[in-house]
């Protein structure tokens, strides 16, 4: 599923980011590359982060 899609960022992207040390939207898409836009993402974003940081306990 794409979260962000200024930067057409996937939820496995991110859940990849988070599984390399990501714990913010911001250090998450440093590592996938990108930037923020529009910033309508955000929620989102931190959603997938908290998801994946469940998967990973
Ligand atoms: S949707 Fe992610 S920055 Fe716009």
């Amino acid at each position: 599923m794409i979260i962000c899609h200024c930067n057409t960022v996937s939820d496995q992207a991110i859940k990849a980011a988070v599984r390399q040390g990501a714990v913010t939207p911001g250090q998450a898409y440093k590592k996938i590359g990108v930037k923020f836009c529009c910033g309508k993402c955000g929620k989102c974003v931190q959603k997938v982060i908290a998801e994946a940081q469940e998967e990973t306990v």
